[in-house]
């Protein structure tokens, strides 16, 4: 049986430990589909679970790691044949079955997503489930009504945690689509970084962390994709335009929702779920082939930085610091 290289997760006295080790193919989980995994990615999950948090992983040795890209080496789905390039994201991979921190992975074939020929395994690791959310978030809006416009502040739409994976592909991807994107982050100093993704304009986190002082603040936004939650996500329902919708991604800031029914009774607003783990296949083809479509190369390449497997366990404790900037893309043969 041939041998391949993982970090395996361990847990050892109430900790979590992980560790490069050699695994031999036969302990991999069973599934149609088994991939030489070229890329992987660091998430804001892959961050909790590498630090144990949320109880996300349940039984122990584990291989992590929620995303991967490579190619088919073998399969028993009529859908895949060996040499095929595939994507998987989600569907609770690198939590509750052993994920892409590793140079072999088995899934189910209705778990892969093909690759779409304008993207390199390395690309679409690059965008990963964070970018994959923030292209379902843009679709949810357009469902909702969203399109560039030309009326004053019509094109106006804003990110939260802007400078976050989610928030760095949401910015790229909505100022590609010809909206004027406001940033949110409480990182200034990577004002250049934003602009150089589309933000036309930065907006101080803290300024939007403060409870609204009255239910309907002034109308200011098309828009928005909000990876922060809480207070955050409250005060944006407060400043949207009328009829207009936030995509609630993420929870960067708190899980709560200290917010009022008003917007949604006197301005017709909408809080639009995004989850990007259990969506339907269907809806997955589509995103990617959107991906592929609409964000720009140059930017995904700006705002990525590669790192071998090893690096990993001490960037997890960054990711949930919000310490990282952009994406981070696991090279899998360095
Ligand atoms: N719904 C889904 O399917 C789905 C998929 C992927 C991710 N998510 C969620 O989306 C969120 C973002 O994920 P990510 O991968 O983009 O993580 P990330 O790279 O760590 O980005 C999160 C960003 O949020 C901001 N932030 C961090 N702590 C904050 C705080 N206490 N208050 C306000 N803002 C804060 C920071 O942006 P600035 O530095 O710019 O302020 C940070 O860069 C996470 O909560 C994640 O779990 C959900």
């Amino acid at each position: 049986m041939a041998e391949f290289c993982a970090l395996v997760l361990h847990e050892e006295g109430g900790k979590v430990v992980p560790r490069l080790e050699s695994l031999d193919e036969a302990r991999l989980p069973p599934g149609e589909v088994t991939v030489a995994v070229e890329y992987s990615t660091l998430n804001y999950k892959d961050g909790m679970i590498l630090e144990g948090q949320g109880r996300l992983v349940r039984a122990y040795p584990h291989v992590p790691g929620v995303d991967f890209a490579g190619t088919v080496l073998a399969s028993d789905s009529p859908e895949f044949r060996p040499g095929d390039p595939v994507i998987l994201t989600g569907w609770r991979v690198g939590e509750v079955q052993w994920g892409g921190y590793a140079e072999r992975a088995r899934v189910p074939a209705s778990f892969l997503v093909r690759r779409p020929a304008g993207l390199t395994a390395r690309q679409a690791m690059a965008i990963g489930t964070a970018g994959f959310t923030a292209m379902l978030a843009v679709m949810a809006l357009e469902k909702h009504g969203l399109a560039p416009d030309t009326g004053p502040g019509a094109n106006d739409v804003l990110v939260t945690g802007a400078a976050g994976g989610v928030g760095s592909i949401a910015v790229s991807l909505l100022s590609a689509l010809g909206y004027r994107v406001a940033a949110s982050t409480g990182r200034p100093e990577l004002r250049a970084y934003l602009e150089g993704l589309g933000a036309a304009e930065l907006i101080d986190r803290a300024a939007l962390a403060a409870k609204p002082g009255r239910p309907l603040d002034r109308e200011r936004w098309a828009g928005a994709i909000d990876a922060v939650g809480g207070m955050t996500l409250a005060t944006v329902l407060t400043q949207l335009k009328y009829r207009a919708s936030v995509a609630a991604c993420g929870l960067a800031g708190g899980s709560d929702l200290p917010a009022t029914v008003i917007p949604f009774l006197l301005r017709g607003v909408n809080l639009l779920g995004i989850d990007s783990v259990m969506c339907p296949r269907d809806e997955r083809i589509e995103a990617w082939g959107r991906l592929a479509r609409d964000l720009p190369l140059a930017r995904l390449e700006a705002m990525t930085q590669t790192v071998p497997l090893a690096e990993v366990p001490a960037l997890a404790p960054r990711i949930l610091k919000g310490e990282v900037r952009g994406r981070i893309v696991i090279d899998l043969a360095a």
